[in-house]
């Protein structure tokens, strides 16, 4: 089907608010190619910006979460990790004029600390430039992992209970959820996996109770805008119910 003809059929469906992705499948995509697994990445980075624009461009939702690199990633060779964050900051350097004018507002999830000085400095400038932007909200997952994020939360809310004489029975999911990295983001609805493993790899646990999951074998580096239209297609087929009985 034409790009078009899709795109006006999914513009016919309900969209989602919020879509995830688990970007996988660079490094197979190389090895494929006798290339090296940077050069992967490199190519998962054009995918990215691909995807990015398109959402922009055609308003699709407006909300969208990447898992750019878990806290398991921190065991993979040194010098595909330095890689690996090198090309993030070129990016968003690159990127910093056009996440301005697009109107996109970014916000990076994850443990900054880690992170390379130049890296944390380019997140917090774009963070600030585009606070106030509001077509889409772009969250990078950046040394994010769901237990760490949940860890992460109760720690802050014992904290804050201590100073603000809060008891057990006063924290409820709300108060929680507000805890959490991504207690400013709607709940996803969506969430798409490429490179064909069939799991969540430590990616977001609280907020995915009721998302819709769709995992395609297409390698990150492949995927397109026919794709996401497509995976976006499959969504609109699904009945979500949340446990009731649909009358
Ligand atoms: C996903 O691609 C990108 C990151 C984890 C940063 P991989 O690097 O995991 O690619 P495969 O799974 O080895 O093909
Ligand atoms: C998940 O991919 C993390 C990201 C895409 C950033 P991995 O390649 O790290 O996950 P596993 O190792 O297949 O579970
Ligand atoms: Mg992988």
């Amino acid at each position: 089907m034409a790009l078009d003809a899709l795109l006006e059929e999914v513009r016919n469906g309900d969209l989602p608010t919020h879509v995830g992705i688990i970007m996988d499948g660079n490094g197979r995509w190389a090895k494929a190619r006798g290339l090296s697994r940077l050069e992967g990445h490199r190519q998962g980075a054009l995918t990215a910006e691909r995807i990015v624009r398109f959402v922009v461009k055609e308003r699709l939702f407006p909300y969208l979460t990447l898992f750019a690199f878990s806290t398991e990633n921190w065991a993979r060779p040194r010098h595909e990790v330095d890689g690996l964050f090198a090309l993030l900051e070129s990016f968003l350097r690159e990127k910093t004029e056009e996440f301005i004018d697009s109107g996109i507002r970014l916000l990076v999830v994850g443990d900054h600390r880690p992170l390379p000085e130049g890296l944390r400095a380019v997140i917090e400038e774009i963070e600030k430039k585009t606070a106030n932007n509001e077509t889409l909200t772009l969250a990078i997952a950046l040394n994010f992992g769901g237990r760490w994020a949940i860890l992460r939360a109760a720690k802050d809310l014992l904290r804050a209970a201590r100073s603000i004489a809060l008891g057990p029975e006063e924290v409820g999911e709300e108060l929680f959820r507000a805890y959490l990295p991504t207690g400013s983001l709607p709940d996803m609805d969506f969430l798409i996996r490429t490179g064909g493993r069939l799991r969540i790899s430590n990616f977001l646990l609280w907020e995915l109770a009721y998302t819709e999951l769709y995992f395609t074998d297409t390698l990150w580096p492949d995927f397109d805008e026919e794709a996401l239209l497509y995976a976006l297609k499959d969504f609109q087929r699904r009945e979500r119910s949340f446990g009731k009985v649909k009358g």
